[in-house]
């Protein structure tokens, strides 16, 4: 456990996830006890707050404190705030938003460095997310495939039909005009996060669909046990939310998947994500 002055950690797992304690954002938070959540979002990956109403200009005010906001490129944000987007799965609707493993857009050259998520209205049960941590997933491999992945980089499609059909009811309610584009992202398959120094997996069953230099038939059977490893349950955590939990994620040494076991009820969520740069 760290020492903190403003705020409280407790694990929510073994290995990733915590939930943050004796922080009120809405009146805003000092210097201070934004450098300690950022703190404990390097060592836990993903930290959890609960009881955040916040206003819009709140949230963003509070996401400008630990980063810079940037747009999402296939959806736009709620009116007049372009960097707020809806995720919401509707009473009538069967297809959760991103409800599948990954890491956020990493079909971009420079994918963000974390998300921030805010309950609005949340089903009476269901509805979970699950984190799985990346670092803890490069750890467990052995030093040959470890060896093997380190010479290798990774295609990212925005196209990729897993995740487009988890966003289509958005897209064809209110997409973008270049939503049909496809934004190619080419990445190492390890990357060194730029604040830790660890070396952590990146590559997701959402949107990566090869190496390059190899083709699709040659790069899917190490995926998919790279897939399948990287989410063994030991390297995960799963947080249930209520109205106002508000959850940041390390997208670059996280992957996340929104439970779709709520049927009949509206699940709607605020998203803010923080710009980030080119993994290495
Ligand atoms: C997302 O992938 O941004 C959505 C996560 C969630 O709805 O829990």
């Amino acid at each position: 456990m760290m020492n903190y002055q403003d705020i409280t950690a407790r694990r929510l797992s073994g290995l990733v996830g915590a939930e943050i304690g004796g922080v009120n954002l809405a009146p805003g938070i000092t210097q201070r006890t934004v450098d300690e959540i950022r703190d404990a979002l390097l060592a836990y990956n993903v930290v959890f707050l609960r009881g955040q109403e916040l206003t819009l200009d709140q949230f963003l005010a509070f996401a400008r404190q630990l980063g810079e906001p940037s747009e999402y490129p296939l959806l736009p944000g709620l009116p007049g705030y372009p960097m707020i987007t809806p995720v919401v799965k509707r009473e009538n609707e069967t297809v959760n938003f991103g409800g599948v493993w990954h890491s956020d857009t990493t079909y971009l050259p420079e994918p963000p460095m974390a998300t921030l998520l805010l309950a609005r209205t949340v089903p009476p049960v269901g509805g979970d997310t699950l984190f799985a941590n990346m670092y803890a997933a490069y750890d467990a491999l052995s030093d040959g495939m470890k060896d093997l992945l380190g010479g290798l980089v990774g295609i990212s499609s925005s196209r990729k039909a897993d995740a487009m059909r988890t966003r289509e009811d958005r897209v064809s309610e209110a997409g973008r005009p270049n939503s049909d584009t496809e934004l190619i992202g080419e990445h190492p398959v390890v990357r060194t996060h730029p604040e830790t120094g660890r070396k952590a997996l990146y590559l997701n069953i959402a949107h990566t669909v090869r190496f390059v230099g190899m083709t699709e038939e040659e790069s899917t059977p190490i995926l998919r046990y790279l897939y399948e490893h990287s989410v063994r349950p030991e390297f995960t955590c799963r947080f249930s939310w209520e109205v106002g939990s508000l959850a940041i994620w390390d997208n670059r040494c996280t992957m996340h998947n929104p439970v779709n076991d709520y049927h009949g009820y509206l699940r709607e969520m605020h998203r803010i994500t923080l710009r980030g740069d080119a993994p290495r």
